[in-house]
């Protein structure tokens, strides 16, 4: 699975700028997600365009002069340069993501408010994070969480990189209601944050057992099976 997904976004992030997808992408969901509208005038169109985000995370990220912050499949990076125009408050960034294609080609759109401030950009698998114990005050997981299909190895591996006191803000799909059994054995729907939908208790319970308390969850209707949720839990 975990290779079909990584193919999967791949192709989407070689497809051309304007492909349309099955679901509500780039800036037209930026938009109706309340990104600020600094990042809404400023970042490129060519970013939007590879913007895949499950919510708006960005209220409950408040970085300090300082700070180092992971955001973990970051995709085109949007949220990390969002949150840099929003804030002027000199932390530094890693944007990671297992394809290696979509960090080579947003680096040469990226505009970070100063090129000192430019995200650090590492290719690797968030199942095997390439840094050193509890080195990051923030993660963003901005529709990557329901990608894994054993979350608490992903889990894990975040709680190990996060500083005690650190958090975890992000958005996904939760699931509501049962999902037809035809769900788990779609790649796509995988692909597309699904199939592995938790539900808003097992997300709660899967971040607790590696010793995070949940300080935020913010739900938002989106069909028979599932809302949109923008979830945020502190390392104790
Ligand atoms: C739904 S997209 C979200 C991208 C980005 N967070 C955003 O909001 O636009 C999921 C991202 O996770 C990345 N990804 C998938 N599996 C991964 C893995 N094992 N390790 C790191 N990144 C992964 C994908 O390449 C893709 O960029």
């Amino acid at each position: 699975m975990k290779k079909h997904i990584s193919n999967f976004y791949e192709t989407i992030y070689r497809a051309n700028a304007g492909k349309k997808h099955p679901v509500l992408t780039g800036k037209h969901l930026a938009t109706e997600l309340g990104y600020p509208g600094r990042a809404l005038e400023s970042i490129p169109a060519e970013l939007w365009d590879d913007f895949l985000p499950c919510g708006n995370p960005l209220p409950y990220l408040d970085p300090a002069r300082g700070d180092l912050l992971l955001n973990l499949g970051c995709g085109a990076g949007v949220d990390s340069l969002a949150l840099m125009l929003d804030k002027s408050t000199g932390f530094r960034a890693v944007n990671l993501d297992i394809v290696f294609h979509v960090l080579s080609k947003t680096s040469k759109t990226a505009q970070a408010p100063t090129p000192a401030s430019m995200p650090d950009r590492v290719c690797a698998d968030a199942e095997a994070l390439p840094f050193v114990r509890e080195c990051f005050k923030w993660v963003i997981l901005n529709g990557v969480l329901n990608l894994f299909s054993d979350k608490s190895r992903l889990i894990s591996e975040i709680s190990r990189v996060v500083a005690s006191g650190g958090m975890v803000a992000g958005a996904d799909l939760c699931r509501t209601a049962p999902l037809p059994a035809y769900f788990m054995d779609e790649p796509d729907a995988w692909a597309w944050c699904m199939s592995g939908a938790l539900t808003e208790e097992e997300l709660t319970a899967s971040f607790a057992s590696a010793g995070f308390e949940r300080s935020a969850f913010e739900p938002q209707k989106l069909d028979e099976f599932f809302d949109r949720a923008v979830f945020v839990f502190e390392k104790k």
